[in-house]
């Protein structure tokens, strides 16, 4: 089997779909080469993130991985959001072909983003929090 019992299931019902009115912080991010594109949205208190929505018009492997990047970071500090890598969503799924690594980018990119966002609100640099947002590779 190409995916996961565990990609095939958040595919099929991923968590967290949908947009966040009066959100704290939004992200978009596109992937230039498939043309995917991925929307987060992040609402924060005392620092926590206290609701995360993602809305994609994406494959299945970027539906799968945002699905289970908002589970792990939902409910958990800022700064738990911020180390969350590309790798740890994809061990969280029991892996991803190596063709669809490039997937799991966009939900990592698309939750700095949204932080990003977040910084630029609160009057601060967002860069000292979360460095150069790197390219979406294909
Ligand atoms: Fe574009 Fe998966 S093929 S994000």
């Amino acid at each position: 089997m190409l995916y996961s019992d565990k990609v095939l299931e958040h595919f099929t019902n991923p968590r967290n779909v949908g947009e966040i009115e009066n959100a704290d912080g939004v992200g978009e991010v596109g992937n230039a080469k498939c043309g995917d594109i991925m929307k987060m949205y992040l609402k924060i208190d005392n620092g926590v993130i206290e609701d995360i929505k993602f809305k994609t018009f994406g494959c299945g492997a970027a539906i799968a991985t945002s699905s289970m990047a908002t589970e792990l970071i939902k409910g958990k500090p800022i700064e738990d959001a911020l180390k969350l890598t590309n790798k740890e969503v994809v061990e969280a799924l029991d892996g991803l072909p190596e063709v669809k690594l490039h997937c799991s980018v966009l939900a990592e990119q698309a939750i700095k983003a949204a932080l990003s966002d977040y910084y630029t609100r609160q009057g601060l640099d967002p860069s000292i929090f979360i460095g150069e947002l790197k390219e979406v590779e294909h």
